[in-house]
């Protein structure tokens, strides 16, 4: 398989979610990971809820609601300035260490995209924030919609702005949810399974297994 154009999701698959882990710590001691991981969970139900009740609000707000519940089950009281300290973190998430170096090798056999939920602004600062100012052709984002993945309609923006089918665009996600949704609406796909993960079972698998982006570099 050599993509022309090749799409990647960003938060989990280019962006480290748990970049923020050492902060949570230092406010929280010892909750700081299960607060983390509540976080992350509760703001991908969110999307899924509001797309499903057709309630959109951007993905940056939808990131500060999971924070707060976060906090909330868990009986730890939130401060305006630790919020804001974890925002303001939040939107220039670290990129995984070899993001930078196989990107700048991939731009060199396909054109580039990044294909998020996340809302323009939180992708330009993380774009920013790691470097990436110039790797990809295009930054698409959910907002442009006003649905959040995995809706059909947010991967067929990728379609739209390549002007391509589907089937020419491999795209590229650590989450496994999104691995369904872009197979289901007809990307050729790669899951990119850093941590042994289990695939979802809902009846649509990805062409391709990865544990590193670099296998995705074709040697001339
Ligand atoms: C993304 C998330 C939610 O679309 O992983 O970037």
């Amino acid at each position: 398989m050599t993509p022309k154009i090749i799409v990647f999701d960003a938060y989990g698959t280019l962006l480290n979610v748990n970049a923020l882990d050492g902060l949570l710590e230092h406010h929280f001691g010892d909750a700081g990971t299960e607060i983390s991981a509540i976080w992350r969970s509760k703001q991908l139900q969110y999307t899924w809820l509001r797309t499903l009740m057709e309630r959109y609000k951007p993905f940056s707000s939808v990131t500060m609601e999971a924070l707060d519940f976060a906090c909330n089950s868990l009986k730890l009281k939130l401060t305006e300035p630790i919020k804001e300290e974890l925002l303001h973190s939040y939107l220039q998430l670290e990129a995984f260490p070899e993001v930078r170096p196989v990107l700048m090798q991939l731009q060199e056999q396909a054109q580039l995209a990044v294909l998020s939920n996340a809302d323009h602004a939180m992708l330009e600062g993380a774009i920013n924030h790691n470097k990436l100012t110039n790797v990809f052709a295009e930054v698409l984002s959910a907002d442009a919609i006003g649905h959040f993945k995995p809706r059909k309609e947010v991967y067929q923006l990728a379609c739209d702005a390549f002007k391509c089918l589907p089937t020419e665009i491999l795209f590229v996600s650590s989450n496994t949810w999104d691995v369904v949704g872009a197979k289901a609406y007809g990307f050729q796909v790669a899951w990119l399974n850093r941590f042994n993960n289990t695939p979802d079972h809902l009846g649509y698998r990805e062409d391709l297994i990865i544990k590193e982006l670099s296998e995705l570099v074709v040697s001339s």
